[in-house]
């Protein structure tokens, strides 16, 4: 079978390395792609924002099965412009992807189907935003309606800081995302994600991950896509997993497929686990980034079967996936200045040797090649540095180590990966 893949981060290389060990797969094209992807898929020149060349693409291919990667071709409709045309896609129609480019659409949707979440209320203007603050408590959490690239969301201390806020955010600070806003009640407690393939009926859970979305170690500074990942982790057992399955994604499931939406691909969903029990923060519709990386690490299956499974409604009937018991640990290499302003260009090094260490594997994330062949900086994040360990420290460990082999002066990373679970 022919594949497409849509994307070009860190995520896609590991789809990419992953899809390309399957025996099922003839030909593996990405579009765009990155200089990492290039090594093990062949890259076509279309970006993911060009929903027709995509298709077009597809077709000439002869594409058995189209990947979507990030949320924005979802958003836009991708999969259903490939389901006009008889081909399959891993990944939701524009209608299910809702439930992560419509914070508004999944509040309102987790009341109907009584799926725990922060108390909310959804304004378009100042006076109704004052209104349902005055019945808060502090610290009060903003979120722009639609997609803002993982920026929308503000955490306001104080009541001074949420009304202006909140009159920046209705008067377009995130263009038309933010014109519409959610406020909801901070919720405490442990932050994790839970995954699940969905084929529209049933959902089938992955192995959980948690994230570090602060730039600064010790959960410090600006929020970023991810800073670095590890799993399993200690806070969500599979007593959890089976937990939020029956009380989050299950109901999710149900309710998306009576509602005339149902959701085909993977599921992602931000919890916190607090002494309530697991609690939605958000819901995104594609794999995480860079949780995807490790959970492609740990996952034993071929993957290729699982996803045709979810585009053609036969999840029911797959066989039980296979996970690495062994812990796996991501480290996010980024450009000096990330998550703000960042210079471009920037020769990288020793990406070879770090490799070529045991049990790690480097996913390229912003990265491109100079006209001499060198691997240059192209992004925010650049490099995901991945390794497996006998325990979660072994990891880590390792992971470091083959930080340490890469020659980018430019570039820097948290040093506290998975500090919160082995300081313990
Ligand atoms: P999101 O873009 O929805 O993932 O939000 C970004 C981050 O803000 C999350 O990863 C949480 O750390 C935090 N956050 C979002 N909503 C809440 C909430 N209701 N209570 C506490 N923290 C939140
Ligand atoms: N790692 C967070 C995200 O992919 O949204």
């Amino acid at each position: 079978m022919n594949i497409l893949l849509v994307g070009s981060g860190g995520r896609e290389h590991a789809l990419a390395w992953k899809i390309a060990q399957s025996p099922l797969v003839t030909r593996l094209v990405c579009a765009p792609g990155n200089a990492g992807i290039g090594e093990v898929a062949e890259l076509a020149p279309v970006g993911a924002g060009d929903i027709g060349g995509l298709v077009r693409l597809a077709k000439e291919m002869d594409a058995g099965l189209v990947v979507i990667g990030p949320e924005q071709p979802l958003a836009d409709g991708l999969a259903d412009r490939l389901a006009e045309d008889g081909i399959a896609a891993f990944g939701p129609s524009r209608a299910a992807a809702q439930l992560e480019a419509s914070k508004a659409f999944t509040k309102e949707f987790c009341v109907r189907h009584a799926i725990p979440t922060a108390r909310h209320a959804t304004v378009t203007d100042i006076e109704a935003a004052k209104a349902f603050l005055d019945t808060m408590q502090p610290p009060f959490v903003l979120k722009a309606d639609g997609l803002a690239a993982g920026k929308g969301v503000v955490i306001a201390p104080d009541r001074a800081t949420a009304d202006a806020e909140a009159a920046e955010m209705l008067s377009g600070r995130f263009g038309d995302a933010s014109r519409t806003l959610v406020i909801e009640e901070n919720l405490t407690g442990v932050e994790a994600s839970v995954f699940a393939l969905c084929d529209g009926i049933h959902a089938v859970p992955l192995v959980a991950a948690q994230d570090h979305k602060r730039v600064g170690e010790g959960d410090t500074g600006p929020n970023t896509g991810g800073m670095g990942a590890f799993s399993p982790t200690p806070e969500v057992d599979a007593a959890m997993v089976q937990r939020v399955m029956e009380e989050i994604i299950q109901p999710t499931v149900r309710g998306m497929a009576e509602e005339g939406h149902p959701f085909r691909g993977v599921l992602y969903a931000g919890l916190m686990i607090g002494s309530a029990g697991p609690k939605l923060i958000e819901y995104n519709c594609r794999f995480g980034d860079p949780e995807c990386q490790i959970l492609m690490m740990r996952l034993k299956s071929d993957i290729v079967p699982a996803m045709m499974a979810c585009a053609e409604g036969t999840l029911g009937a797959l066989e039980p996936l296979e996970w690495d018991p062994s812990p796996a640990v991501i480290v996010v290499m980024a450009a000096e200045g990330y998550p703000g302003e960042i210079r471009r260009g920037t020769v990288i090094r020793g990406l070879e040797d770090a490799s070529d260490m045991e049990g790690v594997e480097i996913f390229h994330a912003g990265t491109a090649h100079d006209d001499a062949g060198e691997v240059i900086a192209a992004g925010g994040r650049v490099l995901g540095v991945t390794a497996r360990g006998d325990t979660l420290r072994h990891a880590v460990e390792r992971a470091y180590a083959a930080v340490d082999q890469i020659d980018w002066p430019e570039g820097f990373c948290r040093r506290d990966i998975a500090w919160r679970v082995l300081g313990r």
